[in-house]
């Protein structure tokens, strides 16, 4: 009888220093987190300066577009749910009292879509001063062709981006000093970029989503080398891992395991926007091109994805894969 109460105790005391270790460890993460979460401390202004962000209605995007509406810019959302924009839009409208912001529709996995909005900033804008890179989809397992015959992933983190950058370009380089910024990620280091195989269709898209990541950086590194004397700059960044909507598509049981990390473990959307607020906005980056960020700070990259040579090819046959004509602006 004793002896069975001392090991019922032994357990119950082992059983709460392990809860104890585990809660301080969660703890101590989390105050690592927000130690060390880079924070935009810029108190720029945005008025007068007309900025696009892509995909805004969830996630980092959404905090980003509010932090800019609150510095006064002029936001054009664009977004391929125009109805939550919409909702979206007058609740910005209302907590910032910014009037300037409108919503167009935008679908970045169809060319067409991407051509169809250009058109319109074109004649309906008179300047654009900043363009944020930042929709983006994951899939796990699901394989998907858009209607352009292009896989998924890469058709709207990377194919439709960079047709739009061309499009919009010659208003870019008409209100320079102006920026472009690239909403990438660390997870590049997964992947690499297969130049014999730029579209993928058979690949498992999971890993698609990484390969997208690292073309994202490629791309902008030699955007940067093309642009470089025309103000325009084009910089991109590691946003950190966070609690987003880019997870939705990971399935079940996978998915259980997963929020887990995610809610214990992860940045919020605010603190992810960070970096982005701070490329798109602050002084400090005026002069800056080709560069990758994290916690608003410049990064290493790896060797291989700098490689020049390879960049030019990507572009070249970039070109192709979006179709670009000979009346459309050339970079
Ligand atoms: N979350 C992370 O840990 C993490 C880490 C590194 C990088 N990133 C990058 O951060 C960016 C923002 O992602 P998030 O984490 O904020 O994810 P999110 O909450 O899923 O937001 C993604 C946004 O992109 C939009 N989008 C998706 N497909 C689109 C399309 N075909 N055309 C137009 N818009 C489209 C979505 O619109 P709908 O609402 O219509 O779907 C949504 O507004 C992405 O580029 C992602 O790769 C995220
Ligand atoms: C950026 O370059 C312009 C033109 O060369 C110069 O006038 C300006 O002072 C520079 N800004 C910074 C922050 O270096
Ligand atoms: C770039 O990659 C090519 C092969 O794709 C290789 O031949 C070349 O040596 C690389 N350049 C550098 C500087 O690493």
């Amino acid at each position: 009888m004793m002896m069975l109460l001392g090991i019922t105790s032994i357990c119950c005391i082992a059983i709460a220093v392990v809860a104890f270790l585990a809660i301080s460890f969660i703890l101590l993460l989390q105050i690592f987190i927000y130690m060390t979460t880079g924070v935009c401390k810029s108190q720029k202004k945005m008025n007068g300066k007309t900025v696009i962000i892509t995909g805004c209605t969830s996630g980092i995007g959404k905090e980003t577009a509010f932090d800019l509406a609150n510095r006064g810019a002029r936001l054009i959302m664009a977004c391929r749910n125009v109805a939550a924009a919409k909702n979206l839009k007058d609740q910005f409208v209302k907590e910032t009292g910014n009037n300037n912001i409108i919503v167009k529709k935008l679908d970045l996995s169809s060319l067409k879509s991407v051509r169809e909005f250009a058109e319109q900033i074109n004649r309906e804008e008179n300047r654009l001063d900043v363009l944020i890179h930042n929709a983006g989809t994951a899939e796990t397992f699901k394989k998907k062709t858009t209607d352009d015959g292009l896989e998924m992933t890469m058709a709207t983190n990377q194919y439709g981006p960079f047709l739009l950058t061309h499009l919009l370009i010659d208003l870019m380089k008409q209100s320079a000093p102006s920026r472009i910024v690239v909403v990438a990620s660390e997870l590049y280091r997964l992947a690499s970029l297969n130049l014999d195989n730029l579209n993928p269709t058979t690949t498992l898209p999971a890993y698609l989503y990484y390969v997208s990541k690292y073309a994202n950086i490629v791309f902008t590194m030699e955007l940067a080398r093309r642009l470089k004397g025309t103000g325009v700059t084009a910089n991109c960044l590691h946003p950190g891992l966070i609690d987003s909507g880019i997870w939705r598509n990971v399935p079940a049981p996978l998915s259980w395991g997963l929020q887990i990390i995610v809610k214990g473990f992860f940045k919020t959307p605010k603190q992810g926007a960070q970096t982005t607020i701070h490329l798109a906005v602050s002084d400090e980056l005026d002069n800056v091109t080709g560069k990758y960020y994290l916690d608003c700070r410049e990064y290493g990259l790896s060797q291989s994805i700098k490689n020049h040579t390879n960049a030019k090819k990507f572009w070249e046959l970039s070109e192709n894969i979006v179709q670009l004509k000979s009346t459309d602006p050339k970079i």
